[in-house]
């Protein structure tokens, strides 16, 4: 069919004359329905706090969040994802102030619901901002213990929807977790509570910016997450991480990182035909955007990066450009 296409009675620069016909044809658009704010907040911090490995990244202290989603929504950004920095002297080998009804999160979560209702807020579940060795659930005999951490998840997840999350997203890769924390917040009648399932999370040396933002580097030391985070030389087992989280009730299922795994983002989209979101993360964020801020590259860079996210599959993307891009794509 379209192979025979033959020059000259096929001209496919015809289709290029000018921006109003490129616009007609083209296959794919992105907006601000696609992006999701990350947003780091910071325990005791007041203003702001620029994140060293993140060009034009800063923490939050808990006042200037509220004014940075009140930016957000102005520029139809109306979906954020909130990671905690927690004081050091509250991190422990447990983690137990991940499951403090008044810690910092749940503390964040329910301040902008009241100021913000209609913003939706994904809170991570995981261990990691609040363990003193890094790792996203308990250490037990120097090994992630899958079944004890499961039962902290939960109770995690059941503090988070409380304080008024809308979407709770297990980052941590324990098997299990979704049925677990589906049933848990079913049984107190947290039925409309959405879960988005970090299913497909690589171990990956691109969330390096990501760890110096939340402190969990220095915890974390020589120590690797190989034993619950997926190899980067696997592509199958993608497709079993994700079925069995959506038998166990994921609504959404994510893959992180993006850029270097764009073909796994496109393979679950195929087979599943589901909710898929894709992670640019933070180190993705931050090579593209030094190479701009140095003048290397073209600040379009960043919005060509997310289409690739929209030609794979991805029904929305978390990245750290979302509010510098909403600006671009209302003029495009
Ligand atoms: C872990 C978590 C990580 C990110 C979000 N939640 C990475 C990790 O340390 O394993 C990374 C996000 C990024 O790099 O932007 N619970």
């Amino acid at each position: 069919m379209y192979f025979k296409r033959k020059f000259p009675n096929s001209r496919l620069r015809r289709m290029r004359l000018n921006s109003n016909i490129r616009n007609l044809i083209s296959e794919f658009e992105l907006s601000t329905n696609d992006l999701i704010q990350p947003l780091f907040i910071k325990e005791g911090l007041s203003g702001t706090e620029p994140i060293e490995s993140m060009p034009g990244i800063c923490r939050h202290g808990e006042d200037s969040i509220l004014s940075e989603i009140e930016a957000l929504l102005e520029h139809d950004i109306n979906t954020v994802a909130l990671f905690p920095v927690i004081e050091q002297s509250k991190k422990n080998s447990k983690g137990d102030e991940a499951l403090n009804s008044s810690n910092l999160m749940c503390q964040t979560v329910s301040e902008i619901k009241k100021r913000f209702p209609e913003i939706i807020l994904i809170s991570d579940v995981a261990l990691d901002p609040y363990t003193d060795h890094g790792h996203d659930g308990l250490l037990i005999n120097n090994y992630v213990d899958n079944d004890e951490t499961l039962n902290i998840l939960k109770q995690q997840s059941l503090t988070l929807a409380q304080a008024g999350s809308d979407i709770i997203a297990p980052s941590d890769m324990m098997d299990g977790r979704i049925g677990f924390i589906r049933k848990a917040l079913d049984e107190m009648d947290y039925k409309n509570t959405i879960l988005l399932s970090y299913a497909a999370k690589y171990n990956s040396k691109f969330y390096g910016p990501f760890r110096d933002a939340v402190n969990s580097a220095s915890s974390l030391g020589k120590s690797s997450k190989a034993t619950y985070q997926m190899s980067p030389k696997n592509k199958n087992e993608a497709i079993h991480e994700v079925a069995m989280d959506i038998n166990e009730g994921a609504d959404i299922v994510m893959v992180k990182p993006g850029m270097p795994y764009l073909d796994i983002i496109s393979n679950i989209k195929d087979t599943f035909k589901i909710p898929t979101f894709a992670y640019q993360v933070s180190g993705e964020y931050s090579m593209l955007k030094l190479a701009i801020d140095k003048g290397w590259l073209d600040s379009d860079v960043m919005l060509e990066s997310l289409y690739s996210f929209k030609r794979a599959g991805a029904d929305a993307i978390l990245t750290y450009a979302a509010k510098e891009i909403s600006k671009e794509i209302t003029n495009k």
